[in-house]
C-alpha cells in the first residue's frame, strides 16, 4: 500500500515536470520542423538566430551563410542572415540590427576580428551568446566559444605540400619561393602564414628556398581583405622586379581569392614556364578547383564548411538549451566527420576561447572525385569541372 502510495506521488511529480516543460516551449509551437531538437533547442533559449557573414565578393561566405541558414531553419528557427560588404561599419551595424530584432544567439564571422568588441558588449548586456565562426573575434569576453578548421594545419599542409612536392629533403635546389598571405585583421591569416612558414623555414635557412624578393613578413606579404585584384597588382610586382630572368618554382598563397590573383600574375607576367610553378590555395573554390582540373593551381585546402555549419548548429541549440557544451558535445552529436575540443591555442585577449575545430584536407587534381565529390560536395560536370553542391 505504501509502495502504490510513493508511485503515485512520483508520478505525479514527473507529470508536473513534463507539463512545464510543454508550456516553456509554448511560444514556439509555430516552428516547424523536427520538434525534438526544436524543444530543446528552444526551451528557454528562444529561437531566432542571427548569422553575421563578412561578404559574398568571397565565395566561401556564401556557402557558409546558406548552410547555417538551411541548418538552423531546418530544426525549427527563424534566422536572419547578414553580409556586410567586407565593411567593418557596415557589420557593427548589422549586428547591431540583429540584436535590435530580438535574436537569442548570435554566429559572427568577423571582417574585423578586432573591430567588434563594443557592439559585442551590448550583445552581453541583452545575454545574448555570441559563437564566434571561422575567424576569432579578438578582445571581447562576450564570445562563448569558438568553431572553425585548424588554421594553423591548413597553412601546414600548404608548406608540407611544397616540401613533398621539391622533394626538399632530397634535393639541393635552389628553389624560388614567393609568399601570399591574407588580410591582417583576420584573426586567421597569421596562423595559415605561420603554419606555411614554420614547415618551410628550415629549408630558406638553409639555403634551398629562396624568396627573392626578400618578403618573408606577414605583413611584407599580407593583402588587405584577402582581394584577388590587390594580389594580382602585388605579384605583377613581384615577377617585374625578380624574375625577368629567374624561375619561380612555389608561389605559396594562403587561400584561393588571393591564389587567383597569383595565377592570374603568372598567366600575364611570368615569362618562364607557368605550367611548373607550384601555386597552393585553400577552399575549393569554383574558379581555382577550374584552374587545379587545367594545371594553373596546383593544390587547395579544403575545407567542407558544411561540417563547420553543422558543428555551429549542434553547438547552438545547445547553448540555448542551457547546456555547457564541452568535448562531449562531439560523442553526443555523432558527427561523421572529425572534430576536436580544443582548451588552449585559441586566446582572444580576454582569455582561452573553448573551441570546437575541425579538419582541412589537400586537394589537387588527382583527388578531386574521391575528396569533393564522392563526398557529395560537389558534383562533376561533363567536361570535368567540378561544382559546389548548395
Ligand atoms: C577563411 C578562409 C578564407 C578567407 C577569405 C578566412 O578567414 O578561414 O577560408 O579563404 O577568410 O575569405
Amino acid at each position: 500500500m505504501k509502495a502504490k502510495k510513493l508511485l503515485a506521488v512520483l508520478l505525479s511529480v514527473v507529470m508536473a515536470f513534463a507539463l512545464v516543460a510543454c508550456g516553456d516551449n509554448g511560444g514556439n509551437s509555430s516552428n516547424s520542423g523536427n520538434s525534438e531538437t526544436k524543444e530543446e533547442g528552444t526551451s528557454g533559449g528562444g529561437n531566432k538566430i542571427g548569422i553575421a557573414m563578412p561578404t559574398k565578393s568571397l565565395e566561401r561566405w556564401n556557402r557558409d551563410g546558406s548552410f547555417l541558414e538551411e541548418q538552423f531553419k531546418s530544426k525549427g528557427y527563424e534566422v536572419k542572415l547578414t553580409y556586410s560588404d567586407n565593411k567593418i561599419d557596415q557589420q557593427v551595424k548589422d549586428i547591431e540590427g540583429l540584436l535590435a530584432d530580438g535574436v537569442n544567439l548570435l554566429v559572427v564571422a568577423a571582417i574585423d576580428g578586432e573591430s567588434l568588441s563594443q557592439v559585442l558588449a551590448q550583445a552581453k548586456e541583452q545575454n545574448v551568446p555570441v559563437i564566434s565562426y571561422d575567424r576569432l573575434i579578438m578582445n571581447t569576453d562576450a564570445i562563448s566559444y569558438y568553431v572553425s578548421f585548424d588554421n594553423y594545419t591548413v597553412g601546414k599542409l600548404q608548406g608540407e605540400f611544397v616540401r613533398d612536392k621539391l622533394d626538399l629533403d632530397n634535393q639541393a635546389g635552389p628553389f624560388n619561393i614567393e609568399f601570399t598571405a591574407g588580410d591582417p585583421a583576420d584573426n586567421n591569416a597569421g596562423f595559415f602564414f605561420n603554419g606555411a612558414f614554420d614547415a618551410l623555414k628550415s629549408y630558406i635557412d638553409a639555403g634551398k628556398l629562396v624568396v627573392q624578393s626578400g618578403q618573408t613578413a606577414f605583413d611584407q606579404v599580407a593583402t588587405q581583405q584577402w582581394d584577388t585584384s590587390k594580389a594580382l597588382t602585388r605579384f605583377q610586382n613581384i615577377l617585374g622586379s625578380n624574375y625577368a630572368d629567374k624561375q619561380l618554382d612555389v608561389a605559396l598563397c594562403s587561400n584561393d581569392s588571393t591564389a587567383l590573383g597569383v595565377t592570374q600574375a603568372i598567366e600575364s607576367d611570368y615569362k618562364g614556364d607557368k605550367t611548373k610553378v607550384i601555386v597552393t590555395g585553400q577552399d575549393g573554390d569554383e574558379a581555382n578547383l577550374a584552374n587545379i582540373v587545367d594545371g594553373k593551381q596546383t593544390m587547395t585546402v579544403y575545407k567542407a564548411v558544411a561540417n563547420e555549419a553543422k558543428v555551429t548548429l549542434d553547438l547552438g541549440v545547445a547553448i540555448l538549451s542551457g547546456k555547457k557544451p564541452d568535448e562531449s558535445l562531439i560523442k553526443e552529436s555523432g558527427w561523421d566527420f572529425e572534430c576536436s575540443y580544443d582548451t588552449s591555442s585559441y586566446d582572444n585577449g580576454t582569455g582561452v576561447i573553448p573551441s570546437y575545430l575541425l579538419v582541412p584536407t589537400v586537394v589537387t587534381k588527382d583527388n578531386i572525385q574521391k575528396e569533393l565529390v564522392d563526398t557529395g560536395y560537389y558534383t562533376m560536370d561533363d567536361k570535368g569541372y567540378p561544382h559546389p553542391v548548395g
